[in-house]
C-alpha cells in the first residue's frame, strides 16, 4: 500500500508513522506536513530512512493532487489543533482545517475516479460540544454536532465536507472522532506535556479554573491502532467514535502527574480558565469494539502516564528548545 499521511510530523501523526513503519512492512509511507510550529522533523528522525517526508501545505492543490495521485490511501491528520491558539487567532484554523480538508477531498475525488483512493479523516470528539458534569451520557455517532470553539467548529466543518463528498461523489472515506490523546511527541503547549515539562524545568504546574473539567483520555497508540482498523475494515461513509473509557477530571490528572514525579498534591497554581471551556467529553466506543473488534491496550492510565513522563525526561533535546517560548506566550495570556 502506498500511504499518504498528512500531518505526520505532529503528535498523533508521528506516532502513527512510527507504528506503521514498525508493524507494516508492506506499506510505503509518504508524509505531507508543512512543519508549522506544531510539526517537528525530529519527531520522524527514528524512521527517516524508511519514509518520504514532503514539506508542503495541504491547501496547495497542485502538490496535494500530485501526492494523492501516487497513493492508494490517505490518512488525514494535518490540522491546527490547539484551542487556546484558536481563541487568539482563528484564521489558520479555518484555512488548514476547512480549506485543507476540502483540498484533500477534491484530490481524492479527481484522482480516485477510476480506482477509488481510500481516505480516512481524523477528527475529534470536540465537534459534539460538551456534556454536563453530573450526567452519565456519552457521545455516540448520532450525537448532534454542537462545537463550542473556533478549533472544534473548523473540525466539525471538515467532517461535514467529508460526509458531503461521500454522499455526492462516492468518495471512499471514513471519519473517526477521538477523545483526548496522551503519549510521546506531544507539543508542550498541551495539558499533560505542559505539566510534566513545567516540573522538569522547575516551574509550578498550571491548572485552568478549578480543574473540574472532565476529559476522556486515550493513549495515542490505542488511537492509532483504531485508525488502522478503520482504514482496513471500516465501512465507507461511516463515522466511528474512538475512546478508551478514560474519563478523568483535570485536577485528578494533574495530581497523578505530581504524585508520579515526587511532588506534593498542591504544588501547582490555578490560572485563568479558558474562555468557553468545555465541561465534559465522554465517548461511547461500542460500535468500534463490537463491529471492528478494536480494544485499547493501554488500560492502566498510571502506567501510560509514567511511561510518558519517562519519555519527556529522556527526550529533553526534543522539547527544551521550545519550552521557554510556550511559557512566555501563556504568561502573556495569564494562563
Ligand atoms: N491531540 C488530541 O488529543 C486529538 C484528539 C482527537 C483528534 N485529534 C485530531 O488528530 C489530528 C492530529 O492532532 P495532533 O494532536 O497530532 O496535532 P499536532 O498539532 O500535534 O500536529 C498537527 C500537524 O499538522 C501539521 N499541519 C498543520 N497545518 C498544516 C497544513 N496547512 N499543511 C500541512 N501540514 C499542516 C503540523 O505541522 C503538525 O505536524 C488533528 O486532526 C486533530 O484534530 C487530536
Amino acid at each position: 500500500m502506498r500511504l499518504l499521511v498528512t500531518g505526520g510530523a505532529g503528535f498523533i501523526g508521528a506516532n502513527f508513522v512510527h507504528a506503521t513503519v514498525r508493524d507494516r512492512a508492506d506499506v510505503a509511507v509518504t508524509v505531507l506536513d508543512s512543519l508549522t510550529y506544531a510539526g517537528s522533523r525530529e519527531s520522524l528522525t527514528p524512521v527517516e530512512a524508511d519514509i518520504r517526508l514532503v514539506e508542503g501545505d495541504i491547501t496547495d492543490a497542485g502538490l496535494v493532487g500530485k501526492l494523492v495521485a501516487e497513493s492508494d490511501a490517505v490518512v488525514h491528520f494535518a490540522a491546527e489543533t490547539h484551542v487556546d491558539n484558536a481563541l487568539a487567532d482563528p484564521e489558520p484554523f479555518v484555512r488548514s482545517n476547512v480549506l485543507g480538508t476540502f483540498t484533500i477531498l477534491e484530490a481524492v475525488r479527481q484522482h480516485g475516479a477510476g480506482t477509488p483512493i481510500r481516505l480516512h479523516h481524523v477528527s475529534t470528539d470536540e465537534v459534539y460540544g460538551d456534556l454536563p458534569l453530573d450526567d452519565p451520557a456519552r457521545f455516540t455517532e448520532s450525537s448532534p454536532y454542537n462545537p463550542s470553539s473556533p478549533y472544534s467548529s473548523t473540525k466539525a466543518a471538515a467532517d461535514m465536507l467529508v460526509r458531503a463528498w461521500v454522499r455526492s461523489y462516492r468518495v471512499a472515506a471514513t471519519i473517526s472522532n477521538c477523545s483526548n490523546n496522551y503519549g510521546p511527541y506531544q507539543h508542550v503547549e498541551k495539558f499533560i506535556p505542559r505539566q510534566i515539562t513545567n516540573i522538569l524545568t522547575g516551574r509550578r504546574p498550571k491548572l485552568y479554573g478549578t480543574g473540574a473539567n472532565v476529559r476522556d483520555w486515550i493513549h495515542v497508540d490505542d488511537h492509532n491502532a483504531a485508525v488502522w482498523r478503520i482504514l482496513t475494515d471500516g465501512a465507507h461513509g461511516r463515522t466511528y467514535l474512538i475512546g478508551a473509557d478514560g474519563e478523568r477530571d483535570n485536577l485528578s490528572v494533574l495530581r497523578a502527574i505530581l504524585r508520579l514525579m515526587g511532588c506534593g498534591p498542591d504544588e501547582f497554581d490555578h490560572v485563568t480558565d479558558r474562555a468557553g471551556h468545555d465541561l465534559r467529553y465522554a465517548i461511547d466506543p461500542t460500535p468500534l469494539r463490537d463491529e471492528l473488534g478494536w480494544r485499547p491496550r493501554h488500560t492502566d492510565f498510571d502506567a501510560g502516564l509514567r511511561a510518558t513522563i519517562d519519555w519527556y525526561r529522556t527526550h529533553e533535546a526534543w522539547w527544551r528548545p521550545i519550552k521557554d517560548a510556550v511559557e512566555a506566550t501563556y504568561a502573556e495570556r495569564e494562563q
